[in-house]
């Protein structure tokens, strides 16, 4: 007899589909098989059952550099997850210049602690690499932090190549995964600051201010970095086809490098931003939107296995004077916060877009909403539907038809991409450690509920790394340079 049982659903993991029934004791998958009994059932016949999503790049009670919160707390931020499907995310805790390391992570546990409905963990944003800063990551660690972000980009957050290898260095030594986001500051505030002065101010200047070339030479030069150091290192929110393939490229030479992309680099286009008045800075974002040919090359890159990680980037700034439109109505494309809400419909766009039009496998869908986070971000016991995990489930009606609009999104915003799509896949219910969340379109949870997770450092079985000549011991008369 089982606490509950999920009966009767098609379940899919990573590798393979099958019909079996869930028996879950104390938040935990405890057997699967058939005919199972439990002291609750939930009738899943005619639906399919898969690990809870995973949403591992979303920004939550975020204070950017500049002074703007994002429009979700983590209470806002986890409901619309859990009604996008997903039982567990990894927001950003931020460090901002003076700050250190442990005040930000407590400033974040204050901001989370009783106020998530589901299970969560932060990935650190390092901005200010100080010696001290560098000194305390060590117990960002051992709290099962083991994934921080470094931005080459944006005045107030980027680092210099120096910082980054010692950064990528201390990360290696303790396990940790370093992310980065990767433009070239340089020839972003060059081309920005020539257009402005022209007077080209309107939102879709923001696409042509921020050049290919500005993230591809950002990630050569990031990739570079990491394999001097032999460290590993994730490239988030990659947008063009030649950083996928670059990305691509390392792999195959064994390094330790991977690759996400977004929704909206495969589903909205920079015709996007240039929609009438300012509504084009509501699909602002950085790296920006590109063009039709590069959807065709993301999502190639996406079904032959470049990316680990497919996210929401969710960056969710109102579309009025607390958000986009803080500094007026006329502001320039620069001075318009970047980033655009998604977290409750990267999966459902994924699923529709990608299993339901058979661009991707069911199981390929698992992998890219759960089980690859799972295993890159060190969270142990959840991203699988196994013996043993948490029961973070979530059941989904393939054949269920949903026009998206803002009001469905369950965040605090006040408008959605992605309004007027038309979406066919849908999840129905979700659980995490094997309490309902999100059931029928009810909320079932309590703020409070959702438990920080501490993550194990990252595992490289498999990845032989690259030794550079004048790094390797053996060569440079034994200097040891790097561990
Ligand atoms: O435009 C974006 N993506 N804003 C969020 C911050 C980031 O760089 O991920
Ligand atoms: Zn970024
Ligand atoms: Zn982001």
């Amino acid at each position: 007899m089982f606490d509950l049982v999920i009966k009767g659903g098609e379940l899919a993991t990573a590798t393979d589909r099958f019909f079996a029934d869930i028996g879950i004791t104390d938040g935990k998958i405890a057997a699967l098989g058939t005919g199972f009994e439990g002291a609750e059932t939930i009738d899943a016949s005619g639906k399919l059952v898969l690990p809870g999503g995973i949403e591992v790049h979303c920004h939550i009670a975020q204070e950017s550099a500049t002074g703007g919160m994002t429009a979700d707390d983590y209470t806002s931020g986890s409901i619309s997850a859990a009604y996008g499907g997903n039982s567990c995310f990894v927001p950003f805790a931020a460090q901002h210049r003076g700050m250190g390391v442990l005040e930000t992570l407590d400033l974040y546990d204050s901001r989370a602690g009783t106020a998530s409905v589901i299970d969560y963990g932060y990935h650190l944003i390092v901005a200010d690499p100080s010696e001290t800063a560098l000194a305390e990551l060590p117990e960002a660690f051992k709290r099962g932090v083991t994934s921080f972000k470094v931005f080459m980009t944006y005045d107030l957050m980027r680092i210099d190549d120096r910082q980054f290898l010692d950064i990528l260095t201390v990360a290696k030594e303790h396990g940790a995964l370093t992310m980065v986001h990767a433009e070239n500051s340089g020839m972003i505030g060059w081309m920005s600051d020539r257009l402005v002065k022209a007077g080209h101010t309107a939102p879709r200047y923001h696409a042509i201010s921020h050049p290919e070339m500005a993230e591809t030479e950002a990630i050569n030069r990031a990739i570079s970095l990491a394999r001097l150091v032999d460290a590993p290192l994730l490239i988030v929110h990659v947008s063009t086809a030649q950083g996928a393939q670059m990305v691509h490229d390392a792999r195959l030479d064994g390094a330790s490098i991977f690759g996400e992309t977004c929704a909206q680099y495969l589903f909205l286009d920079r015709t996007d931003l240039d929609r009438p008045g300012m509504e084009g800075a509501k699909f602002m974002c950085s790296p920006p939107l590109r063009d039709h040919a590069t959807q065709e090359a993301l999502w190639r890159h996406l079904q032959g296995g470049t990316f680990s990680v497919f996210s929401s980037d969710h960056a969710p700034y109102r579309y009025d004077e607390s958000g986009k439109l803080s500094k007026g109505p006329d502001a320039s494309f620069k001075q318009i916060a970047n980033g655009m809400p998604g977290i409750a419909l990267r999966l459902p766009l994924l699923f529709s877009e990608g299993v339901s039009k058979g661009r991707i496998t069911l199981q390929q869908f698992v992998a890219l909403s759960a089980t690859n986070a799972a295993k890159l971000y060190g969270l142990e016991s959840k991203g699988s539907l196994a013996v043993g995990m948490d029961a973070d489930i979530a059941i989904w009606d393939p054949e269920a038809t949903r026009t998206v609009t803002v009001a469905d999104q369950h965040d605090n915003m006040d408008y959605t991409p992605y309004e007027g799509w038309e979406l066919t896949g849908w999840p129905v219910h979700v659980l995490t450690r094997g309490k309902s969340i999100v059931a029928d379109g009810e909320l079932m949870a309590e703020p409070g509920q959702g438990q920080f997770v501490a993550r194990a450092p990252i595992d490289l079985t498999g990845y032989p790394g690259t030794k550079v000549p004048e790094l390797d011991d053996a060569i440079n008369y034994g200097a040891r340079i790097a561990p």
